[in-house]
């Protein structure tokens, strides 16, 4: 297991480049399991998370390679219709192998995800829409049964507790692309990875409107076939390099980024006093001020998205005031704001809410990394912070971000990995 020592201190400059998005990315592997003909994947980041969906695909029985950042899958025979708890329990998104494989071979069998540290996180409106479009569907054994002799098309309402659902929506438009007949979705998620996954599937040979739109809809054909994919650049990776050069007061060009799918972090850095330059496919970010005290709701696209939450309260917490940050996805999802507290952050939470007090300075110290983006607001805060902090569990990062220390180092970060 990995862990970062970071010097804070260091004025970030110069320019960066975004890796392909996790997001998005792991979905479209998943489509790939509707047709026996080859996918081509192409800028498909080096991640953890991608090589857990590859060994849950390859698993299945279906052939996978893998070069540099290309991945061509070829469905043409599966050993299995099952994804086992062992890979499916590390990784949610492996979930969405059940729509697919269900629609393709009219069975499968996915383990639960279970349980998940950012907060509950339940699996109700992927089994309400499968089941919406006639599958029948029984938990056995921790596991997710599912059965349909032919999917057939229907009106569905995707909206829970917590408003739309990113990987219900992808799950259910992709059992939906094979069934009979028309599905519409209602309250589909909106988020950019969902419209990259049905540009992907209608490159397949799927008839899919209305994405980007809370109102999908799917006619349903026969088959599908071969496509290729150029995956999007990761906005929240992007978000979090945005972030880091206005943390350190830096100047930094953030690269193969599409700038649309910022504005909400835009926005909210602009009204803290960051400078942001909008190109055609880059931004530059700049801060010469303090930083203004800011609140911010993270809410579905196109609000602020939850995943970049924990890096932006790292900035807030040397803000020079108060400023509330609200989790409307995940109202748990606080699990760095005791890790910032340790560093010297004045952060309360209340609920949904985190009421951020700005200090002068933050402090190094030895914090755990708890989850993904919780990590990435730790290393934010250690790039800022006086003296050496010392982030374990890094292997939550390597999750998600392709070389997130490599591309701070090249930037002017003083970061060294070791082992833990
Ligand atoms: C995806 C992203 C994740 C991001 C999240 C919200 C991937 C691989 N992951 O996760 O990084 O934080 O979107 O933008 O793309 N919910 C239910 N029932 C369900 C499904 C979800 O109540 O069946 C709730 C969740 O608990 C949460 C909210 O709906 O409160 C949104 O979650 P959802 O959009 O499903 O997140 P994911 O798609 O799992």
């Amino acid at each position: 297991m990995d862990k970062l020592f970071i010097e804070g201190g260091s004025v970030l400059k110069g320019s960066v480049t975004v890796s392909g998005s996790k997001n998005a990315l792991l979905p479209v592997l998943a489509a790939a399991l509707l047709t026996p003909e080859k996918c081509v994947i192409k800028n498909a980041p080096a991640l953890s998370d991608t090589n857990t969906m590859i060994r849950i695909i390859k698993n299945l029985g279906v052939q996978v390679e893998v070069e540099g950042s290309v991945i061509k899958i070829k469905s043409g025979n599966f050993k299995k219709f099952a994804a086992p708890y062992r890979l499916v329990s590390t990784m949610r998104a492996s979930f969405c192998v059940l729509g697919p494989l269900l629609a393709r071979l009219k069975k499968a069998e996915v383990s639960l995800p279970g349980g998940c540290v950012i907060g509950v996180r339940p699996v109700d409106l992927h089994i309400k829409g499968l089941k919406a479009l006639g599958a029948s569907i029984e938990i056995k054994d921790g596991y997710v049964c599912a059965k349909a002799k032919r999917l057939c098309g229907k009106d569905i309402f995707l909206g829970g507790a917590f408003g739309s659902s990113v990987l219900a929506t992808g799950n259910i438009m992709m059992a939906a692309t094979l069934a009979k007949g028309t599905t519409v979705i209602e309250n589909a998620a909106c988020e950019p990875e969902v419209v990259s996954l049905a540009d992907f599937l209608n490159k397949m040979g799927a008839n899919i409107k209305g994405q980007g739109s809370p109102t999908i809809e799917i006619k349903g054909v026969k088959s599908l076939g071969g496509a290729e994919y150029e995956n999007i650049p990761d906005r929240i990776e992007a978000s979090t390099l945005a972030i880091a050069s206005a943390i350190t007061k830096g100047e930094v060009t953030i690269k193969n980024v599409i700038v649309k799918h910022l504005s909400a972090l835009i926005e909210k850095l602009e009204e803290a006093g960051v400078t942001v330059k909008r190109g055609k496919n880059f931004i530059i970010v700049k801060r010469n001020g303090s930083v203004k005290p800011v609140d911010v709701t993270a809410l579905p696209y196109p609000g602020f998205p939850t995943d970049a939450q924990a890096q932006f309260m790292s900035l807030m917490s040397i803000a020079s005031g108060i400023s509330v940050i609200t989790e409307k996805i995940y109202p748990d999802r606080f699990m760095h704001v005791p890790e910032l507290n340790r560093m010297g952050a004045d952060i309360y939470r209340e609920g949904p809410y985190a009421i951020v007090h700005g200090v002068k300075q933050l402090n190094g110290a030895p914090v755990m990394a708890s989850d993904l983006r919780a990590s990435a607001a730790l290393v934010l805060a250690g790039l800022v912070a006086k003296g050496k902090t010392e982030v374990l569990r890094v292997y939550h990062l390597d999750r998600g971000y392709e070389n997130l220390d490599i591309k701070l180092t090249q930037l002017g970060a003083k970061i060294y990995r070791t082992k833990q």
